[in-house]
């Protein structure tokens, strides 16, 4: 598609949000479910077709330069700091939200989530809309709970249905998005008390925030942090495909795939060691993946969506390092695998019997 098509199309979308209507598009994140974020009957629909809790906030999307200080309010040096060295780019931060800015927005919090996306679609989207001015709510655009999209393949995928009853409007295309997890997000509405809260962690990390501000981050449920603003990335079970994931120790992997394949199950596999075993092609479904963090970063959401589509019983992972580097990439992993924390024990045990 040549460039004056691909401007007339972000320009139709942006005035299809104007007129209430929901539009995807491509973030160097994740895909994003975007409504304007100050017309909260569009907010509804968003959470309508996401099938989503209505006390979960949003994440607001605003074109480069925008002005912060619309949006929020008692905002501390700290977030123009970040900015600085963060934007556009995959960092939100939540703020105190501005009185005149309906807090459908936010779950009905008194705070706001900022982010200012690099991905050159969405920044296109961004300045048409509202003539730049505008802020575009959105969050990853996938049915609650389930694997974020990093094409526009996957949004189509996700959301046929919604898109061809007319619920959704124009998935804009984007290609792969580059990071491939979605933005870190860090809590500045409690400094004085807790300093910063790093509530998800992502491709921008604790130790780069660090270096910015100078303090030590905090990481959010890690203790008791019950004053924390609720964030549906972080709850316990997240960004999971429909087939079970199971997690284990590289040290473990190779065996632990031996021992599932003499019961006959059906395993697909996502390592990045090379394999020491002959892969049994009629079991298993193997995807090796990049062992640098952001190569496995860009890739994951699309293997986990791949190898849920194989007809396997379930999707075995060899854990990446526990290193810090890698905290982002073990975050979704671990929510991914959540809800069968207690499978593989299960499965075992049954074998020994
Ligand atoms: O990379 C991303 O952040 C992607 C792209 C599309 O920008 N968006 C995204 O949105 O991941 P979503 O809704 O799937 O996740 C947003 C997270 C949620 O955990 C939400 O609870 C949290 O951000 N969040 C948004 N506003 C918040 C607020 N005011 N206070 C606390 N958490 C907030
Ligand atoms: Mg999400």
């Amino acid at each position: 598609m040549n460039q004056i098509q691909e401007s007339h199309k972000i320009n139709e979308a942006a005035r299809q949000l104007e007129s209430g209507h929901l539009v995807a598009f491509p973030t160097e994140t994740v895909y994003g479910l975007g409504a304007d974020a100050e017309n909260p009957q569009a907010i509804q629909q968003i959470y309508a077709v996401k099938e989503r809790p209505a006390d979960h906030p949003v994440i607001v999307h605003l074109a480069p330069g925008a002005a912060i200080d619309y949006w929020a309010k008692n905002i501390p040096p700290e977030a123009y700091q970040l900015i600085a060295a963060f934007w556009p780019g995959p960092l939100t931060l939540i703020l105190q939200r501005a009185d005149h800015i309906p807090d459908t927005v936010s779950g009905g919090q008194n705070t706001i989530g900022l982010r200012c996306p690099s991905h050159p679609v969405a920044q296109a989207l961004l300045r048409s809309f509202k003539d730049g001015k505008g802020g575009i709510a959105a969050p990853s655009a996938n049915k609650f709970g389930h694997v974020s999209p990093t094409s526009a393949q996957h949004v189509l995928d996700e959301f046929a249905q919604e898109i061809q009853h007319g619920a959704i409007g124009p998935v804009l295309e984007g290609g792969q998005s580059e990071v491939g997890i979605e933005s870190s997000i860090l809590d500045l509405t409690r400094l004085a008390s807790h300093g910063p809260v790093l509530l998800r962690p992502g491709h921008i990390s604790a130790q780069a925030i660090e270096q910015v501000l100078g303090v030590p981050v905090q990481f959010a449920n890690t203790g008791a942090d019950s004053s924390a603003p609720r964030a549906s990335g972080t709850l316990d079970a997240h960004y999971a495909p429909n087939t079970p994931v199971i997690t284990v120790a590289s040290e473990l992997f190779e065996s632990t795939k031996t021992q599932l394949l003499a019961q006959k199950k059906h395993v697909a596999t996502m390592y990045f060691s090379v394999p020491h075993s002959t892969i049994d092609l009629q079991k298993t479904f193997d995807l090796q993946m990049p062992k640098d963090v952001f190569g496995y970063a860009h890739r994951l959401y699309a293997a986990l969506r791949q190898l849920d589509t194989v007809g396997a019983e379930l999707i075995l992972v060899e854990a990446p390092p526990m290193t810090a580097e890698w905290q982002g990439v073990n975050d979704r992993l671990s929510r991914a695998a959540f809800d069968s924390r207690f499978l593989l024990a299960q499965l075992l045990v049954a074998n020994k019997v």
